[in-house]
């Protein structure tokens, strides 16, 4: 029986009802009507802006077509947000004004935009895009082009990121975006790397195709730290006879040297930053000075929060990565918006790049096949040497050694880290600084 049917019966037998429910029914539409009206009458105030409108469920910021709703913190309309773009585009670079810009616009349903798919795997995406990952051109995932509405590949040079960052709440791909990128560089060939992995088996796959194995414990990660310090300092003292050359690529441009880049994979560094302010101190020396040596490193963590990461440390990481977080100022602080929180799917990420205004929204690449990696190789082998240090720092001072060549002597360099700890452990003891 249809609905009316009982309307005609119910008028029939109820009538006060019926009449109480048309009246709410009347009443409704009338809201409704003034709602709209509202919407399409927005006048814009003194500034020419326009203000925010509610629909009932959304706000939205007329001015930068924002979204917000109660629930959620803020979302941006991608289709109005690229229409608006391609608007003042238009308007900036035609000469027939603004008249002319709107016939030219296409009509909202030409323009639905690629959604960003929810699972691409990395062999999948260099198959389509027809892509070979490298050193200078390493691949971050796939993202929607803002103007066009397609999608693409989002790549970049390590070189020229040469820190890297990526945050997240636990599960959401940290550890699969490191791999991913690691993965990339072994198989290229065209770098060195060196992996520390606290706990999570991370680059298990790529254990032997590291410089080293595989540093898993604070010891054997502060014995890695510095053999790189020192790496470092080595290279340093090469290309101090060239002081017009500012990056390695230069350097054996010009020199004809095969010194080749190294990226140090760091997984679960918040954990590792917060046990030990010596390893804070190390990857503060190694982040402030790697850029012109070729040495970057790859952090990945939960809470990067600045008393875990020295603010300086992540001040050098030009690439910044946040999935899904869930403390807007913890978002804030990595890519310079709050947005990560808004963000949902796993491997979903929006990525800051040096030198480039905005965010990509990006989806990061799974690793499902390791049958292509290279053959191992031969690695150097580290040992841990945290006790030994200090008695070889006390027997040189017992022979009258100054702290700086105790430094240089224990650590291969001196100030920086290596000076802070040979002040720690000399402490209370005479000894002069030079
Ligand atoms: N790029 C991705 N695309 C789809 N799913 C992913 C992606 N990265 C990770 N995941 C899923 O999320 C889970 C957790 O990933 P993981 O990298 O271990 O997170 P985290 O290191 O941030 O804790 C994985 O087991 C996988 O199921
Ligand atoms: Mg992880």
């Amino acid at each position: 029986m249809n609905r009316k049917f009982w309307l005609t019966l119910a008028r029939r037998f109820t009538p006060k009802l019926y009449a109480a429910r048309r009246l709410v029914e009347l009443d409704d539409i009338e809201v409704q009507r003034k709602r709209a009206h509202s919407l399409m009458h927005i006048a814009p105030d003194a500034n020419a802006r326009l203000g925010v409108a509610f629909d009932g469920e959304t706000f939205r910021n007329l001015d930068d077509r924002a979204v917000f709703t109660m629930l959620q913190n803020v979302a941006v309309d991608p289709i109005m947000q690229q229409l608006d773009r391609m608007e003042r585009l238009l308007i900036a670079a035609g000469p027939s004004g603004a008249q002319k810009a709107a016939e030219m616009l296409p009509a909202q349903s030409d323009l639905a935009l690629s959604p960003l798919p929810q699972y691409v795997t990395l062999a999948n995406l260099c198959q389509r895009y027809n892509f070979a990952p490298s050193y200078h051109n390493i691949l971050l995932g796939e993202t929607v082009n803002q103007v066009t509405g397609k999608l693409e590949l989002l790549s970049g040079d390590m070189e020229n990121f040469v820190h890297a960052l990526v945050t997240g709440m636990t599960g959401y791909g940290k550890s699969w975006q490191l791999k991913a990128m690691a993965k990339q560089l072994v198989v290229a060939g065209d770098c060195d790397l060196a992996f520390v992995d606290y706990g999570v088996n991370t680059f298990g796959r790529m254990a032997r195709h590291g410089l080293y194995p595989i540093a898993d414990t604070p010891e054997m990660t502060i014995a890695l730290f510095r053999v790189l310090v020192q790496e470092m300092h080595r290279r340093r003292e090469a290309m101090a006879e060239y002081p017009e050359v500012e990056k390695l690529s230069q350097y054996n441009q010009v020199t004809g040297d095969t010194m080749r880049p190294i990226v140090l994979f760091c997984d679960e560094a918040s954990v590792l930053f917060d046990k030990s302010s010596e390893i804070r101190g190390l990857a503060r020396d190694l982040t402030g000075m790697g850029r012109k040596y070729g040495i970057g490193c790859a952090f990945g963590g939960t809470d990067m929060k600045v008393t875990t990461m020295p603010s300086e440390t992540r001040g050098n990481c030009g690439l910044r990565m946040a999935l899904c977080l869930a403390e807007p100022q913890l978002s804030r602080s990595i890519i310079h918006s709050t947005a990560a929180v808004n963000l949902s799917d796993k491997g979903r990420a929006l990525m800051r790049l040096p030198g480039i205004a905005g965010l990509f929204e990006v989806q990061c690449p799974v690793v499902e096949n390791w049958s292509d990696l290279p053959g191992e190789r031969e690695q150097i082998t580290l040992q841990p040497e945290q006790q030994t240090d200090r008695k070889r720092i006390l027997d040189l001072h017992e022979q009258g050694m100054s702290k700086r060549q105790i430094s240089q002597a224990v650590y291969g360099y001196a100030g920086g880290a290596a000076h802070g700890k040979v002040n720690e452990i000399l402490s209370g003891t005479t000894v002069s600084d030079e």
